[in-house]
């Protein structure tokens, strides 16, 4: 672009067709989307259920961290009639590790609402796909343009941040940024899907957060930030939310050299994933010791089971950050003495009760949370 474009400092007007300084950052932002690769692993898919799994996947995760995420899942899932008929259980197991997985609850549940409701055909509307299951603004506007060349933006956090700077916003409201989007995509005329991934790659390598390359910036000519000096400033920092300690007691049950799976209720924190049964997490810095587990795995899950020992130090005391709280989780070994929650010998029964007794050769067949991943390896290396 050139030096020319005007640069003023504004967060004002909406800009109107022809603006001189978005028809020069469009134009600057394409060519330069043009004249480089970006390792974005779904960039050459057509297929618009596959460009839709994979923002669902790049939202909260790195592009980068997606693409063996995103192998994996297309090649177990790769239609939406696929995904629309697996279990949920499945569907979490080969999300295991991505984190988030509201998001791939949302995504069962939409593939079945688009086989029901547009015979397996994502729809390429922006409210049809706005009324599917998880699908916001961001991945509407991300499916129709990319799969469906359909003029609308995709504001994510690098978005966010390029569009805040390229135009000096000291406030950076969803409708404000969607209208500068909009308008940088109207200015691309028939290019929505390159202008919505010039803006995101652009956030993602030379526009970072801390350390943007400005000098390696396309746009640095019409970047209002930059001019004014203010580009550390912009997008303005959302408060900080404050993240309060939350401690629980979870049991290691065994039986016949198995340990006993609950599953956690569908809705709700990591919903439908298989966890140790115990307390819920409750606020305050102190451990708990072992209070209320007895009675929780009596009156929660009818088992009576034998003392609470202290679990191996390797995994005694878990510490988990979610995004609204900290976890602390204390671990205790104990052995069934009687109760329901069905037998060793029938495992595969967990699907359906909620309860399973799994042997350690069987525990990676189960999706659990991430920060039980690293016991479960030090409970099968020192099984009873
Ligand atoms: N982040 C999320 N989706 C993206 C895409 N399609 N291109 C670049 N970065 C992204």
């Amino acid at each position: 672009m050139t030096a020319s474009s005007q640069i003023s400092p504004s967060d004002g007007p909406t800009p109107r067709a022809g603006d001189a300084h978005v028809t020069a950052l469009a134009r600057a932002l394409l060519d330069w989307f043009d004249s480089r690769e970006r390792d974005v692993a779904w960039r050459h898919e057509r297929d618009p259920y596959r460009i839709w799994v994979a923002e669902v996947m790049a939202q909260q995760t790195r592009v980068g961290t997606v693409a063996s995420y995103y192998a994996r899942f297309t090649e177990r899932f790769p239609t939406v009639f696929a995904l629309a008929e697996a279990d949920l259980d499945e569907v979490l197991h080969v999300w295991q590790g991505l984190g988030y997985y509201a998001r791939a609850r949302h995504l069962h549940a939409a593939a079945g609402q688009i086989v029901e409701r547009h015979g397996g055909e994502v729809p390429s509307d922006v409210e049809a796909l706005r009324s599917l299951s998880g699908v916001g603004p961001y991945t509407a506007g991300a499916v129709a343009s990319i799969a469906f060349g359909v003029a609308e933006p995709a504001v994510d956090g690098n978005a966010r941040r390029v569009i805040s700077r390229l135009f000096d916003l000291e406030r950076s409201t969803p409708a404000r940024l969607d209208t500068l989007a909009r308008s940088l995509v109207d200015a691309a005329v028939d290019r929505p899907a390159e202008m919505n991934q010039a803006i995101m790659d652009l956030g993602g390598s030379v526009c970072s957060p801390r350390r943007p390359a400005c000098g390696d910036c396309p746009v640095s000519s019409g970047c209002r930030a930059l001019a004014a000096g203010t580009v550390a400033l912009r997008p303005p920092r959302r408060e900080p939310r404050s993240s309060p300690i939350r401690t629980a007691a979870s049991a290691v049950v065994w039986r016949d050299g198995a340990v006993l799976f609950v599953r956690r209720p569908e809705r709700g924190l990591l919903g439908g994933l298989w966890d140790f049964p115990g307390t819920k997490p409750e606020e305050g810095p102190v451990a708990p010791g072992d209070a209320g587990l007895v009675e929780e795995l009596r009156d929660a899950h009818g088992i009576v089971i034998a003392p609470l020992e202290p679990a191996g130090e390797a995994f005694a005391r878990i510490r988990h950050a979610f995004s609204h709280f900290h976890l602390e989780l204390v671990l205790f070994e104990t052995r069934w003495i009687s109760g329901k929650a069905g037998s060793v010998d029938d495992q595969m029964a967990g699907s359906a009760t909620g309860y399973a007794w799994v042997t350690p050769d069987r525990f990676e067949k189960f999706a659990v949370p991430a920060y039980l991943r690293s016991p479960l390896r030090s409970l099968g290396q020192g099984a009873r």
